[in-house]
């Protein structure tokens, strides 16, 4: 009896697992029955969000090779408030506002900046991270502000807005994008490029992981993180706002932001 116990289980678990890989999965969740997932805001009832994790402390991978950070956590609380799984996608930075275009993904939580720009593809909710644009650079460079960069190799993360504040203070020339922040980075250290600009948190987790980098103190530009969902979901939009305001009223994204940023 146990045994069979069991092993309806296991057939059930691989059930649902299966049934995990495709978006398209209509009549599995309509069985409301095995299924409580909400499924009112998107059809399978997992919200698919993309990131890129190289992004500490926002997204980054554990010694377990587990996606985790303040984003992660982020996503994985709106989830609970809205009745569902939340699945994040590890990718390209540049493929995340695309991907959610073309219906692959629900939406991204990657230390999205708010743009206009990018306003014009994808809704975004609330914000609920504030940042600026940094320039990190080697101690023995004897660079000692963004001015001084002119005329010098900067280096930045494909499709970010520190590559596009880059491009304005520096010139196109004069900028060299890279898929990964880590990948810009290494070629800090090994001297292919002058400097790296990205955004605050991260630029510090980077100069903490790095001996001989250091942040300079004048920032470039403005940033405010929000989630970036599907523009044809506006419900789903409404939804993620109302949880957002939830989670900031009774101090959950706090509680997270300070797990990862000490004295915020
Ligand atoms: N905030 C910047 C932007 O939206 C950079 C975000 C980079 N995020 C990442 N996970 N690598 O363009």
């Amino acid at each position: 009896m146990k045994n069979l116990k069991k092993l309806i289980l296991v057939g059930l678990a691989i059930t649902v697992f299966a049934s995990c890989g495709s978006k398209d999965k209509e009549s599995a969740s309509n069985d409301a029955s095995t299924d409580k997932k909400n499924t009112s805001l998107v059809s399978d009832g997992v919200l698919d969000l993309g990131t890129s994790a190289d992004f500490p402390p926002y997204e980054f991978y554990d010694d377990n090779n587990k996606i985790v950070g303040i984003d992660a956590e982020i996503a994985e609380a709106v989830g609970k408030k809205l009745g569902m799984e939340v699945k994040i996608q590890d990718m390209e930075f540049a493929n995340i506002i695309a991907s959610i275009e073309s219906g692959k993904l629900d939406g991204g939580i990657s230390g999205l900046s708010k743009t206009p720009e990018r306003e014009k593809n994808v809704n975004f909710s609330d914000t609920y991270a504030k940042s600026v644009q940094k320039v990190l650079v080697k101690k023995d460079s004897g660079y000692k502000s963004p001015e001084d960069l002119k005329g010098k190799k900067i280096g930045t993360q494909l499709g970010t807005t520190g590559e596009a504040v880059s491009k304005d203070e520096y010139g196109e020339e004069n900028v060299q994008s890279f898929n990964k922040n880590s990948d810009a980075v290494v070629a800090l250290n090994s001297g292919k490029i002058d400097a790296v600009v990205l955004d605050e948190q991260t630029v510090k987790k980077f100069a903490e992981a790095n001996e001989g980098l250091e942040v300079l103190e004048k920032s470039l530009a403005d940033d405010e993180y929000a989630i970036a969902l599907d523009k044809k979901n506006d419900k789903l939009l409404e939804e993620v706002n109302k949880a957002i305001k939830e989670l900031k009223e009774d101090g959950t994204i706090d509680k997270i932001v300070n797990k990862y940023i000490e004295s915020k």
